[in-house]
């Protein structure tokens, strides 16, 4: 056998060759060009194998706990920019591929864990796939988040096994399903519930002669002529409620594919490298890519190995809306939480609420009554002494805030991180009357919890680098992105989002259209317009958070007018906009000769104020940044963030 570092291979005495993908010094098996390069000369030997009747069947296999394969290997696509080459490697891997679909023997994967992108693909190149039902079983097409789609024939085989609607979807989205879901759909052929089974279940469907068959008759019809440019017009615009052509073109491209391929799975594949390449060296997959790697670089802001903490209990102050969410949140994610309130009744609601997030969340009724039965009400605080964390999260009130950290101090386990949600109050002035303030760290969530994925970690100048990557540790463990910021007003997040909502009001109140304003920002990249993220925010709070950072709202403007009315936007039913059923009515937007050019001025504060807070060192870089605007205001992804967006002059 060739000598192989990506692959292992063993013939055993039944003619059966177990074949290990275990990618060198990588926490997950990725598809390397080497490893292709390796894969093919082992499909070589495998079919001289075949010929001579020593090799019944192939199973692979993973040799990594992490999964099967997490996909293409994302740190080459920057030297795949060049056509010639891009085009090359994938013309080498479709050939591989195929050569593998046409083997003479059943090729079997047995898949856990992740099992993305290229590896999918590998997989529905395979003749027969048996997965894992587990937790942690997860197959899709992520590619679309890179500004990609599937380049290794993906597009035309999971079209083949699961019908055009189904793969369709699965790779506009990005979105990752399990495996139950995934033989529901065509994409896998037999469960088993542990990976120990895989083994066993590959051998027999080796020694069975086992194929997948593809999707049935109704299911490929929706490919038919007459249907497809039907279907094609229908993912446009549901794409089109999400992400723009200019901004991100990859799901479009592939609409164009299917709608002129897609009765034909073979001809898909056939199309897949022109309209793919050219992908590959847009602005958008390139500032993506980027933004892939910052969020997996924040991972590494918490502790590893054998420092890495275990959070079991946590003890949440304060019911409101954010405490409650928080509560809620950590008791979804396994963790045992205590939720204290002066009384029942301040903390009946959040109970509810958290409720409707389990059930919406958690698949099974068991899960559901399990996940209620972690969230415990406390009125006397007897969760404190027990818990690792304690997060407060009280009104925004310092002699409060101190009173309920002299109290926690005095009951909490030394060892336990405390940490306060506030927004505005500086943690030095709360920590000052502490026995030990190097003990209180920020964790700044934002509303809604479950829809946030930010969490700013906030540093006093009492913290160590100790404290800080524990609260990282924290917000990872509970499934959260933490950025760390210095304590400061506004912290990262609602200082730079101030100004520009702040900007925009003005405007507003200078007598130019709302809808034009918010229409430009979208255009721009926002996910929503400065005035209806004023009104979902809350004109209260908006106006809370300005005073905090020394903005002042003069009190004969609209906006003054506004909240003194209590017309507090979205939950008011009426702000800047009136609303209805949770949408903002708008009127029709005004022509604009440049909406993208008005958007980019109107961001512009955004971006100015967060070069600002680089500067001022209040985050440690500008890709921390970068990763944390995104992540926490939503900023054009595909222009990788403020920082990056003004470096390409494109904000
Ligand atoms: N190519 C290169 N590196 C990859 C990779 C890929 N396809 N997938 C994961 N990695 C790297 C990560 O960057 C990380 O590297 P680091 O430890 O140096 O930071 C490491 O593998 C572990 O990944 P991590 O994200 O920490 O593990 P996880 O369990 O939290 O998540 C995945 C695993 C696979 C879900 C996640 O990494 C992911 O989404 N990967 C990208 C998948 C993808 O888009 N594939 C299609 C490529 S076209």
């Amino acid at each position: 056998m060739p000598e192989t570092r990506n692959w292992r291979f063993s013939l055993d005495f039944e003619g059966i060759g177990w074949l290990t993908i275990d990618t060198p010094e990588a926490p997950v098996n990725t598809l390397s060009r080497q490893a292709i390069v390796e894969l093919e000369t082992l499909v070589m030997r495998f079919e001289d194998l075949i010929a001579t009747g020593e090799l019944l069947g192939v199973v692979l296999l993973s040799g990594k706990e992490s999964g099967f394969i997490a996909g293409a290997d994302i740190t080459e696509f920057d030297n795949m920019t060049d056509h010639a080459t891009l085009t090359a490697a994938l013309a080498r891997a479709h050939s591989l591929f195929d050569r593998i679909e046409n083997l003479k023997v059943p090729f079997v994967c047995g898949i856990h864990g992740f099992c993305l992108g290229g590896g999918l693909e590998l997989a529905l190149a395979s003749h027969y796939r048996v997965a894992v039902n587990d937790d942690k079983t997860r197959l899709g097409f992520p590619e679309v988040n890179l500004g990609l789609f599937p380049g290794f024939g993906g597009t035309g085989r999971s079209i083949r096994q699961a019908g055009p609607v189904d793969a369709m979807q699965l790779m506009l989205t990005g979105r990752m399903i399990r495996a139950g879901q995934a033989r529901g759909m065509g994409l896998v052929d037999k469960l088993v519930r542990h990976r120990d089974q895989l083994r066993w279940e590959g051998r027999k469907a080796v020694l069975t002669g086992k194929r997948s068959s593809p999707a049935p008759w109704a299911k490929r019809m929706m490919g038919n002529r007459f249907v497809r440019p039907q279907l094609a017009t229908r993912m446009r615009a549901e794409v089109r409620k999400k992400a723009r052509p200019e901004h991100y073109p990859a799901p479009y491209a592939l609409i164009e594919l299917f709608e002129k391929h897609g009765g034909n799975w073979r001809d898909m594949i056939k199309g897949e490298a022109e309209r793919f390449v050219p992908l590959m060296a847009t602005d958008t997959a390139k500032n993506l890519r980027r933004v892939f790697f910052l969020s997996e670089g924040l991972k590494k802001q918490g502790l590893r190995g054998a420092d890495k903490p275990m959070f079991r209990r946590v003890h949440v102050i304060g019911a409101g809306i954010m405490g409650g969410d928080i509560a809620a949140w950590c008791a979804l994610r396994g963790l045992g939480v205590t939720l204290q309130d002066l009384d029942m009744e301040r903390i009946k609601p959040a109970l509810d609420r958290a409720k409707e997030l389990f059930k919406k969340r958690l698949r099974k009724p068991v899960e559901v009554q399990n996940a209620i039965a972690r969230l415990e009400a406390d009125v006397t605080g007897k969760g404190i002494a027990r818990a690792d964390v304690i997060i407060e999260a009280v009104v925004e009130k310092l002699d409060i805030k101190r009173q309920v950290f002299a109290e926690v101090e005095a009951r909490a386990r030394p060892d336990a991180m405390l940490a306060t949600n506030t927004s505005s109050i500086e943690l030095e002035r709360i920590a000052e009357g502490m026995q030990t303030p190097s003990r209180l760290i920020g964790l700044h969530f934002f509303n809604p919890v479950a829809q946030l994925p930010l969490v700013e970690v906030i540093r006093s100048s009492f913290n160590t680098d100790r404290d800080i990557a524990m609260g990282a540790s924290f917000a990872l463990a509970i499934g959260k992105s933490p950025v760390v910021v210095k304590s400061a007003p506004g912290f990262l997040v609602n200082r730079v989002l101030m100004p520009y909502m702040l900007g925009a009001v003005e405007r507003v109140e200078k007598g130019e259209s709302k809808e034009l304003i918010d229409a430009a920002a979208v255009a721009f990249g926002m996910p929503m317009g400065p005035i209806e993220l004023m009104d979902t925010v809350g004109l209260d709070v908006g106006a809370s958070v300005a005073h905090e950072l020394g903005h002042e709202v003069p009190e004969d403007s609209r906006f003054a007018t506004l909240v003194s009315n209590k017309n507090l936007g979205r939950k008011a039913g009426q702000g800047f906009y009136k609303w209805e059923k949770g949408k903002a009515v708008k009127a029709e937007t005004p022509a604009h000769a440049d909406l993208a050019g008005l958007g980019r001025e109107l961001v512009k504060p955004l971006v100015d104020t967060t070069v600002k807070v680089v500067d001022e060192g209040i985050v440690a870089s500008r890709e921390l940044a970068d990763i944390g605007v995104i992540l926490g205001t939503g900023f054009a992804p595909f222009l990788g963030g403020p920082m990056r967006a003004r470096l390409d002059g494109k904000a």
